[in-house]
């Protein structure tokens, strides 16, 4: 057991660790410089039957689902093709329509959740083409779907899924490149984007390298009866999945919102005791993310960012990440988040790999 944990103490910390492999895994052999393209060997279809989709629909649960919303916006912004994620968990009992010219793709890391596999059944049945976003070979989903990309991101036994969902991304955005080039994406962007790609697993290191002055920003989650996540955007998904390890791992209570929405509601319940994690990356929305800061700082509220530099006088704490394309900024704004959650497990003395009233894969209804 302690060889597989890697000499860490928890699975979680392994896996979190494990992630510029897991990444460097989901992109081997797959990035085609000349071309400027990704070749995904698990998907089948010609350039002619890529062009004739009009839809992307990402189904998967928990983290596989926020993943989705991410790969979601890969798709719409580099393959310019409406695209759109659900929670699989839902979907099948919405009765939805099943339109032959969508794409549908089942993201999850186990390929054994339930409701993701019976959202496949469904698709299927009304004559609908599913590919998987999967990382266990030979999992169930992997098996129902006609095909598709396994993540290569190595075993994840964390409850808490960590490594899966930046690899799932990073899929996604091969999916996206690899769409993208078929359709209406230059060359000089593949190559952009391919570049970038092959940066991620050693600035994912170089995140990993910080961990004091997340380890600090934790106590003041340990210590607060729920928190709130918000980015814009390409940072919403991340708020999130960020909101999602904190309360899985140290059952703080959080809840996530679009940056936009704040003063549509939740602005009442900002106050000194509740820190708010703003995830703030430098793009065209970096003013609008200020603007955030000093609304919840007016109000008393702490105020943890995470971006690409310091937010002096409106963030207590800034998480500094490496900047990249700014389509493939999400994978590493995400990882402190994952650290933070980690350490205010810690605090409070929480069971980090095996969190209460959870299961690892969810194969029941
Ligand atoms: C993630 O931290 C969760 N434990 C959970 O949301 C998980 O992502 C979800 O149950 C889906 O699992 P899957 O990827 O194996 O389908």
């Amino acid at each position: 057991e302690d060889y597989e944990k890697g000499g860490y103490e928890h699975y979680l910390r392994k896996e979190i660790a494990d992630q510029p492999q897991a990444v460097a895994g989901t992109l081997r052999g797959r990035l085609d410089e000349r071309f400027a393209t990704a070749h995904l060997g698990g998907i089948e279809l010609s350039a002619r039957d890529l062009r004739t989709i009009r839809r992307v629909k990402i189904l998967g649960c928990g983290s596989a689902y926020y993943s989705g919303i991410v790969g979601a916006e890969l798709i719409e912004s580099l393959a310019r093709l409406p695209a759109d994620a659900e929670p699989a968990s839902e979907f099948r009992y919405r009765n939805p329509v099943i339109d032959p010219d969508t794409l549908y793709l089942a993201v999850s890391q186990s390929g054994e959740t339930f409701d993701t596999l019976a959202a496949v059944h469904e698709v299927q049945r009304k004559g609908g083409r599913v590919l998987g976003v999967v990382n266990v070979v030979g999992s169930s989903i992997a098996r129902a779907c006609e095909g598709g990309i396994y993540l290569h991101a190595g075993p994840e036994v964390s409850v808490a899924s960590t490594k899966a969902f930046n690899a799932s991304v990073v899929a996604f955005a091969l999916l996206a490149l690899h769409l993208g080039r078929v359709r209406d994406l230059s060359p000089a962007d593949g190559k952009r984007l391919i570049t970038g790609l092959e940066r991620l697993p050693d600035q994912i290191a170089t995140v990993l390298e910080d961990e004091e002055v997340v380890r600090q920003a934790a106590q003041r989650f340990a210590d607060a009866p729920s928190a709130f996540y918000i980015g814009r955007v390409r940072g919403y998904p991340i708020a999130l999945e960020g909101a999602q390890k904190l309360k899985e791992l140290s059952y703080v209570h959080a809840e996530a919102y679009p940056a936009s929405e704040l003063k549509h509601g939740p602005l009442a319940l900002i106050s000194p005791e509740m820190p708010t994690v703003v995830i703030a990356p430098d793009d065209h929305l970096i003013d609008k993310n200020r603007s955030a800061m000093e609304q919840i700082k007016a109000r008393g509220g702490p105020v943890v960012a995470v971006g690409h530099s310091p937010f002096a006088g409106l963030a207590d704490e800034t998480l500094i990440v490496p900047k990249n394309e700014p389509e493939l900024d999400s994978v590493l704004l995400g990882v402190p988040l994952q650290l933070l959650a980690y350490h205010a497990s810690m605090l409070l003395g929480r069971d980090v790999d095996q969190p209460r009233n959870l299961a690892k894969s969810v194969t029941v209804e």
